[in-house]
């Protein structure tokens, strides 16, 4: 792997298999990686609000024998304060790994080319990889196989979309994503995640039609249409998204027992209903739980903990 994980697509489908074996295995014995990662710290700078990648990354490092420190919006003022690049070489010194949860990607790309140590993202306005790891970890369990399932996906082409298209296409998922016209991700995304769908067999499908999408999927998944940083368009967007919901209608496109999917937070009766998301097909929470255990093998292979092999 390479030495940081910014997006899915500097990842092989050999590393990704390798994170979802390593997760796996700790799922299974907790306490045999308990010291996988003793004496190290890691830095969780955070721009945006979090629950989920904040708890997880925290919790995470805490059962592998780590520590974690949080640098919230008020603590580093990155590129405010100081810049990127300072604030990356100083954090070297100090910490083993940085979380990095903020606006604009470049400052993601930033801060792994000048930190001399592993760098996370864990989101920008660009992608989410952890999270798109953690989501195919969980159909995986679920159905058992992965490649030839279907995706769909409805909403915004936003940062969990993009790191979908990029993850389903390497790995053989057919992805079809269903967004408002002006709204679906952009052009270069699309063509590379169609590249790579190319090699691994995967079609991707991008339209503006949520039922043709929805048809015959094995998973729906969808997410806020107003992501972090857009609050100011939430009630425009509200109009311009309405036929794109995640509602019992559209799940009746689907195939019956067809997975329902969100990285949450919800906004439940605006993206999905709460009659959808309550369902028994839903796996929201699984997914959320999904989070610790991929990060946790993501910071053992970047920070190069030791695996421990004897049981329990
Ligand atoms: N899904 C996710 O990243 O959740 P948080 O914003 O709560 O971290
Ligand atoms: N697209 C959402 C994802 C939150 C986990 C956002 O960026 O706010």
């Amino acid at each position: 792997m390479n030495k940081d994980l910014v997006s899915i697509k500097d990842l092989s489908a050999k590393d990704i298999n390798g994170i979802f074996s390593l997760a796996s295995e700790m799922k299974k014995r907790p306490f045999a990686f308990s010291r996988a990662l003793r004496g190290k710290t890691l830095a969780l700078i955070f721009e945006k609000p979090s629950n989920r990648t904040y708890v997880s990354f925290q919790v995470g490092m805490y059962q592998l024998g780590g520590d974690s420190i949080y640098l919230g919006p008020e603590h580093i003022k990155l590129g405010v304060r100081e810049s990127v690049h300072d604030v990356a070489k100083t954090l070297s010194r100090y910490v083993d790994g940085i979380v990095i949860r903020t606006f604009a990607h470049a400052k993601v790309l930033e801060m792994a080319r000048y930190s001399n140590k592993p760098v996370i993202n864990g989101l920008s306005d660009f992608s989410h990889p952890c999270q798109a790891l953690a989501d195919v970890l969980t159909i995986k369990e679920k159905l058992r196989r992965l490649k030839g399932v279907t995706l769909a996906y409805v909403g915004d082409g936003n940062n969990v979309c993009v790191s979908l298209l990029y993850i389903c296409s390497k790995l053989g998922i057919h992805m079809k994503v269903a967004t408002p016209l002006g709204y679906a991700p952009g052009q270069k995304v699309i063509m590379q995640a169609k590249a790579l769908a190319h090699a691994s067999g995967a079609r991707i499908l991008i339209s503006h039609n949520a039922p043709e999408a929805a048809k015959g999927a094995d998973v729906l998944y969808t997410d806020v249409w107003a992501s972090m940083g857009q609050e100011k368009e939430a009630e425009r967007r509200k109009r311009i998204f309405r036929a794109f919901q995640l509602n019992s209608k559209l799940a009746s496109f689907a195939k019956k027992k067809a997975l329902i999917m969100h990285c949450l937070p919800a906004h439940r009766g605006e993206e999905i209903t709460d009659e959808i998301i309550d369902s028994k097909n839903s796996i929201v929470f699984d997914q959320a739980e999904n989070r610790m255990h991929v990060q946790k093998a993501i910071l053992i292979k970047l920070m190069k903990g030791y695996v421990y092999v004897k049981k329990d």
